[in-house]
């Protein structure tokens, strides 16, 4: 999981560095099994009251990735080179006394702009360690000698493949169950459940929800949980559950449904003894797996905000939640993103951002129409409305 307050590292890790062990999911149990376990089966116990999480264990390796698992961006983005970049004015960027991998100008721009490109995500120079860091690791996967060759490999043909893995590399993943709670407690009882209403009084059976930044997939189950929890699961209606992300990595973990207890810390006891197992992690660190019920009832798959073919194709929904995702991008790209949001969007229906989210200059497209305590609900704006 990326975090953009990576430690210091050095240029580039040793060749041999540890490589990744996938995690296995069985419902064994862990070493003190009246500890930390939860979930229905006889050998996993429910977590106690009294055995408040432990520390959180450090990440596992990053698995190795697939050149193979390329983002099908529409075109080859067009580039900055080492000759023809702009260096950011009050750049400050090589430091050979931290010891920390660094950029020249030239360099950042290239990447900054190839990564803009791809996903909407805007980096500042401030972040030239992030992705100097980043680098470093794709440049270390591929065997490549440096932060010049892994731009030459870009540029090439056959480097094309490797835009995926770059932006697997950059994306920020935090997230965790039950994230901003009185957002979803405003969601459930003022939105889902008359919307729910409304479709029974019109006849429609289904609610479409989507997760439109799932990263790992903690949203998207989460309202998995909370319609079991709203009692509407397994009623008169049927849900689609939908999360799409650009990053491969995070696709594949919402899958799996494995996560640590930093990421489930948050859900009511009552559902994560239901819907949990205890799942040993051979690479280390526990983990818990969702169950195959809840995670059958989500589907993922791979999504680019800024892509409008790819949104178009994924219908229309009642719910979208689009949180912490802005945050990353540009007025351009949050325009962008923000117009894909509004077409996927049935006319009756609500997006739900991130709490620090502001959609101001979009009013246009989205508009608040709901203020609650802890929340903000857009709809679609009536045709026509001016740009602010
Ligand atoms: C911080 S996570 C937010 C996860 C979740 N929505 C939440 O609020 O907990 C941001 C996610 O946005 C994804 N992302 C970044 N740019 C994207 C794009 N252009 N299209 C789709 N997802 C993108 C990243 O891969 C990452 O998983």
């Amino acid at each position: 999981m990326s975090d953009s307050a990576a430690p210091a590292k050095p240029l580039l890790r040793p060749a041999g560095a540890p490589a990744s062990t996938p995690a296995t999911a069985s419902h064994i149990p862990p070493s003190n099994p009246t500890a930390n376990s939860i979930g229905p089966s006889a050998t996993a116990k429910p977590l106690a009251a009294n055995s408040p999480f432990a520390p959180r264990p450090a990440a596992p390796p990053r698995p190795p990735v697939s050149l193979s698992s390329a983002i099908n961006t529409p075109a080859r983005p067009t580039v900055a080179t080492s000759s023809n970049a702009a260096a950011p004015a009050t750049a400050s960027l090589a430091s050979s006394s931290t010891n920390r991998p660094t950029l020249t100008p030239a360099q950042f721009t290239f990447f900054e702009k190839l990564i803009y490109e791809l996903s909407g995500m805007r980096f500042e120079v401030n972040k030239s360690y992030f992705l100097a860091s980043k680098m470093e690791l794709r440049i270390q996967a591929l065997g490549l000698k440096d932060f010049d060759a892994y731009m030459a490999y870009l540029q090439s043909p056959q480097g094309r493949p490797e835009y995926g893995p770059l932006v697997d590399e950059i994306s920020i993943n935090e997230t965790f169950f039950y994230r901003h709670e009185p957002q979803l407690q405003a969601f459930k009882e003022h939105l889902l459940t008359p919307l729910a209403q409304a479709r029974r009084t019109q006849g429609q059976k289904t609610l479409r929800l989507w997760s439109a930044a799932s990263s790992t997939g903690d949203e998207l189950y989460t309202l998995a949980l909370m319609l079991r929890e709203a009692g509407l699961w397994g009623k008169d209606l049927t849900f689609e559950l939908v999360g799409t992300d650009i990053c491969h990595d995070a696709l594949d973990k919402a899958r799996a449904g494995l996560y640590r207890k930093y990421n489930i810390r948050n859900i009511p006891p009552s559902l994560l003894q239901t819907h949990f197992a205890y799942a040993a992690n051979p690479g280390g660190g526990e983990t818990w797996q969702l169950s195959h019920d809840v995670r059958s009832s989500c589907r993922f798959q791979e999504g680019n905000l800024m892509d409008s073919v790819r949104c178009a194709a994924l219908g229309k929904f009642d719910f979208i939640f689009c949180r912490n995702v802005l945050i990353y991008f540009d007025e351009p790209s949050k325009e962008k993103a923000v117009q894909h949001l509004a077409n996927n969007l049935k006319d009756d229906g609500f997006v739900l951002l991130g709490h620090s989210e502001n959609i101001y200059s979009q009013r246009h497209i989205l508009k608040p129409v709901r203020e609650y305590a802890a929340a903000i609900a857009y709809q679609k704006a009536p045709p026509g409305t001016p740009k602010l």
